[in-house]
């Protein structure tokens, strides 16, 4: 990674030392970013309490919001080069004109209660898709149970982006119960394995100096993170912009190259660049043309930006890759709202938008 800030300023400083965490982050999102890697493996478990009724699907759906898409996000990573049928990741009312009696539905929502989601059910239900949901609770838990919908129960008590290995292992059993293998077999492991190993670098406990996540945090300090990503990690990118909003409460943007290439590119000339900080997503198999036009940003929109810096998927296989950078992001902007003083935990404008939304309706 590229970042040549000194590890002894103040910021450094501050990220490692315990009291900083206990004054600042007082729902202990540490412990539970900590316990992610338990998290995945608990929810590898987790199968719908009916068996679902599909017979191969001709398109499979992921219906959800925020971080509940996040896991339809990382299955469309995985299945990309390897399933022949489509994973079209639905993040609205309703559900698209395709969608119809030969397709798997998942209405995907942590709380059970997203607006946008529960219409997605009902529109499988309405046009006869096979539909399972992963839920915690809420109206989609109840629907399921009225309307006789495969259902995976999700533990409770977190912040839906923060339950991305629930909302996401599941899909693999759901997948696998339709004649669809998104993953083969190790790959599990190995990812487990991976993201053990990424727990134990990027906790509080380790320092600055070795620890990329806090680094990382500590290069984009006051600045605007534009993230970008290749054609593996570009929705990565976008799930690190997420992050950074709803934990690190800042602005930040994201983009896949190459398209990046052809229109935000240009954007980088006007003078607003000093205030960003770029962060680039790295993969080892993202071809010699994408290797290319990263170097390429490196020379032309970089020395106008605040700094730059890359990240870099770890292990071999997409899942590995794809869930190792997410972790990655989920750290960093986890130690970015704590350098910023606000609480990676709540996020009360979205919660006031919500209950607005279901008052006023
Ligand atoms: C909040 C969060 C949001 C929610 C979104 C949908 O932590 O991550 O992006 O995921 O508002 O809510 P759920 O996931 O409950 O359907």
């Amino acid at each position: 990674m590229g970042i040549h800030d000194a590890t002894h300023d103040t910021r450094a400083l501050m990220l490692d030392d315990v009291a900083t965490y206990e004054r600042a982050d007082v729902h202990r999102v540490r412990d539970v970013l900590a316990k992610f890697p338990a998290q995945c493996r608990a929810a590898v478990e987790l199968r719908p309490a009916l068996a679902p009724a599909t017979p191969r699907p001709r398109l499979i759906v992921v219906a959800g919001m925020g971080g509940s898409a996040a896991s339809g996000d990382l299955l469309a990573g995985c299945a990309a080069e390897r399933l022949d049928v489509p994973v079209l990741v639905h993040r609205g009312y309703g559900l698209p004109m395709l969608a119809g009696d030969r397709d798997l539905v998942i209405a995907s929502s942590y709380s059970g209660d997203t607006a946008e989601s529960l219409s997605a059910a009902e529109a499988a239900l309405s046009r006869g898709c096979s539909l399972v949901a992963v839920t915690s609770g809420g109206r989609l838990a109840a629907l399921a149970r009225e309307r006789g919908v495969p259902r995976v129960t999700l533990p409770a008590g977190l912040m839906p982006r923060m339950a991305l290995g629930y909302l996401f292992f599941p899909l693999i059993g759901i997948l696998k119960s339709a004649d669809v293998h998104v993953v083969k077999g190790g790959e599990i492991e190995e990812t487990f394995g991976v993201i053990d190993a990424l727990a134990a670098e990027l906790g509080p406990a380790r320092p600055t100096a070795t620890n990329e996540a806090k680094r990382l945090a500590q290069a984009i300090g006051d600045h605007l993170p534009v993230v970008y990503g290749g054609p593996l990690t570009g929705t990565t990118a976008y799930r690190w912009k997420t992050d950074f909003e709803e934990n690190s409460k800042t602005f930040a943007a994201a983009g896949v190259l190459p398209e990046m290439n052809h229109n935000e590119i240009e954007a980088w000339s006007g003078p607003l660049a000093r205030e960003l900080y770029l962060v680039l997503l790295r993969d080892r198999e993202e071809g010699p043309e994408i290797t290319r036009r990263f170097g390429l940003l490196r020379e032309l929109i970089a020395p106008g930006a605040a700094g730059v810096a890359e990240a870099s998927t770890r292990g071999g296989s997409y899942l590995a890759r794809l869930l190792s950078l997410a972790y990655l992001g989920q750290w960093t902007s986890y130690y970015l709202a704590i350098l910023r003083g606000v609480d990676p935990w709540s996020v009360p404008v979205l919660d006031a938008l919500k209950g607005r939304m279901r008052s006023d309706g």
